[in-house]
């Protein structure tokens, strides 16, 4: 049994061991004799554990003294015990100073003494044996924790870094659609802008101002898209209906054509209702040309019941097209007096200043690069940073970019694919520095 105790008792004195053993008969732990030091040093050998070593110090060929030494080596746990006459005190004292004897009890001996003795040794051995187990135990489930952790780290490294390449491909991913969707958009724009061939760069200029304003009025970031996408739309609902170049113009014409005329926001928020995503957009669509007072179309929706997006794209459109008509540099001025002219009937009060501090930022931006002279360049002579001087329109006269728009890197690559595709006549025109 591995938690057997045992105590190893050493003499060359038969009758000695024989008195020992007998003490220790009736306890529980197992005693184990021997004749010599060399034989005991053999039993010590053999691996087993003995919780005390008695040792008697008067015997032929090694003394207890040697023998306790050796023995300390080969069992340092045990508690060690020399068997000595009176007259052997100094090899006590060596005994105990080498180190090799933590007791000694003199011949003859008291049994009770010794038993107790025995038995407090043993009590101190299973207390050190079971410290070192504990400390044993403590010591590998450290050393388990610290491989436990240093995986954990190792894992969570590993799937933190899995998460972040992740995200980035969904990242890549929506940019792309949302860079797809934008691009949609824009051709969108351009087949009705195609259809009304008169009023080329309408629809991103009323987006560009409604867009601009809006952002003065810090609506939140979705409908600022919203806003875009609407006005770039916003007469979708032409296409399919007799060509009509401009609001204004179309009080002057027949019944029949202004009938016609007036169902092309239905008719754009119908085009656009079947993607979920333009439903809002849809919406705003469709109230684009509703007036403040009640008076406008499809829904004659009165004030506050018409959405903000939609007056804004309702009063950028009114800019856009009265801008057409002004010449020079006050062009802007004069086109906001005719827009301040309909408020409180046509337009809400509320939204003019934005609107009008919106369309001079945006002309100015315009002005600014005023101080640059157009050149002519061939698709490869394209570079960063160019301004267009004029709009660029394919062979078959879509209108691929509009004036004004600054080159990046995505349009010059789009523009040099739609050169080889249908291919326009010219260069393009670009603003460069004087
Ligand atoms: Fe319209
Ligand atoms: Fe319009």
């Amino acid at each position: 049994m591995a938690d057997q105790v045992r105590i190893l008792c050493v003499d060359d004195e038969e009758n000695i061991l024989n008195s020992l053993r007998r003490l220790f008969m009736d306890e529980e732990f197992e005693t184990v004799i021997s004749g010599s030091g060399a034989k005991a040093l053999e039993i010590l050998g053999s691996g087993r554990d003995f919780a005390v070593i008695i040792s008697d110090q008067r015997m032929p060929g090694m003394t207890g003294t040697e023998f306790l030494a050796q023995a300390r080596e080969a069992a340092p746990e045990a508690t060690r015990i020399l068997l000595t006459g009176y007259a052997d005190i100094e090899a006590t004292v060596d005994a105990i100073n080498r180190g090799g004897a933590s007791r000694y009890i003199t011949k003859p001996w008291n049994d009770t003494e010794l038993l107790q003795t025995v038995k407090d040794a043993i009590s101190s051995y299973l207390l050190r044996r079971e410290n070192r187990r504990l400390a044993a135990l403590v010591q590998q489930q450290n050393e388990e924790l610290k491989e436990w952790n240093g995986n954990l780290k190792h894992r969570v490294l590993e799937q933190t870094a899995d998460i972040r390449k992740k995200n980035g491909e969904l990242q890549e991913l929506i940019d792309h659609h949302q860079k797809n969707f934008e691009d949609t958009i824009e051709a969108f724009s351009n087949l009705v802008e195609l259809h009304n061939p008169g009023v080329r760069s309408h629809s991103r200029n009323v987006a560009r101002i409604a867009v601009r304003a809006a952002e003065i009025l810090e609506l939140p970031d979705p409908e600022l898209k919203t806003v875009r996408v609407a006005a770039l739309l916003h007469d979708i609902g032409k296409i399919g209906g007799p060509s009509t170049p401009a609001l204004r113009d179309t009080v002057t014409q027949g019944t029949r054509d202004l009938t016609e005329y007036m169902q092309h926001p239905v008719r754009g928020q119908a085009a656009v209702d079947g993607v979920e995503g333009l439903r809002a957009a849809g919406v705003l669509i469709r109230h684009h040309h509703e007036h403040y007072d009640g008076s406008g179309f499809p829904d004659r929706l009165l004030r506050a019941e018409i959405p903000p997006g939609a007056q804004l794209i309702g009063m950028a459109d009114f800019l856009e097209i009265g801008l057409r008509g002004f010449q020079g540099d006050n062009a802007v001025e004069l086109a906001l007096a005719e827009l301040k002219k309909q408020l409180g009937s046509l337009f809400d009060p509320e939204l003019f200043p934005a609107v009008a501090r919106a369309a001079l930022e945006v002309c100015d931006a315009f002005r600014a690069k005023s101080g640059l002279e157009e050149r002519e360049v061939s698709s490869t002579g394209l570079a960063e940073g160019m301004v267009l001087s004029r709009d660029i329109c394919s062979g078959t006269g879509l209108l691929l970019l509009s004036k004004g728009i600054e080159l990046d890197a995505d349009n010059i690559q789009a523009l040099r694919r739609n050169y080889r595709l249908d291919p326009p006549k010219g260069g393009v025109f670009v603003l460069v520095r004087k």
